[in-house]
């Protein structure tokens, strides 16, 4: 397997800094929500600040954009099968959560949010969710949920948010805003530059007690 460039750049401020020539490994999962398109911009800030990106992609997130803009501006491989055989790519997918030093899932749906507070594995992203327990008991994975806001009301999709939080897992947003469908209320994503700058906090703290 022929090495991957490195595109990795030096965005000016990065948290990231601290952590020297070995700059944190983050998986960026992403669920999908119509928000989607704004996973790569945040893929490619991450790379930019010096963070080397895997990205893991469920089905119906590879509905509304292409796994190749992720790969694009990461130079990095992007999974969207528990089926792929690790020699198509650098890592098998159980490995994935040993690599990573932060997971975030941007956007998280209703859907993937449900599954993990259930324990539900039946796809890569899920399953890449469930097995990074260790991860999320320190606090190194972040969920950036989206949806319309009566999805977000639903009492189901409420409990479910509280049983992820119990869990360990670190949410940004959603904010009150314009919505995909027109309307106006709870449910948009954060943005991408304070979803970056959510992951750089979480990255200087797991830096700072590894010293
Ligand atoms: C165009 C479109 C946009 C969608 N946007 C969202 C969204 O923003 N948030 C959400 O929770 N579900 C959204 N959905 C529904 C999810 O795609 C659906 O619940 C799906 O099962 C999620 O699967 P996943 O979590 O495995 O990606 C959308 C569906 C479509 C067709």
């Amino acid at each position: 397997m022929p090495e991957k460039k490195s595109n990795r750049g030096h965005l000016k401020g990065s948290n990231f800094a601290a952590w020297g020539k070995k700059a944190p490994n983050i998986l960026l999962g992403v669920s999908g929500g119509v928000a989607a398109y704004k996973a790569v911009d945040l893929a490619s800030k991450l790379t930019a600040a010096g963070a080397k990106v895997n990205t893991v992609m469920t089905e119906n997130a590879c509905q509304l954009i292409c796994p190749k803009s992720f790969e694009a501006v990461t130079g990095q491989p992007v999974y969207t099968s528990l089926w792929s055989t690790s020699e198509e790519y650098e890592i098998g997918h159980v490995d994935l959560t040993g690599w990573a030093d932060i997971v975030a899932v941007v956007p998280a749906t209703a859907n993937i949010i449900g599954k993990i507070a259930n324990g539900i594995c039946d796809d890569l992203l899920s399953t890449t969710l469930c097995v990074c327990w260790p991860l999320i008991k320190s606090g190194a994975v972040i969920l950036a949920p989206a949806m319309n806001d009566n999805m977000w009301n639903n009492s189901a999709v409420q409990r479910n948010i509280e049983t992820v939080k119990e869990m360990g897992f670190q949410l940004i947003g959603p904010e009150q805003g314009r919505l995909a469908c027109g309307t106006e209320g709870i449910g948009r994503m954060s943005e991408p530059q304070d979803i970056l700058k959510a992951i750089e906090e979480i990255a200087s703290k797991i830096k700072h007690n590894k010293r």
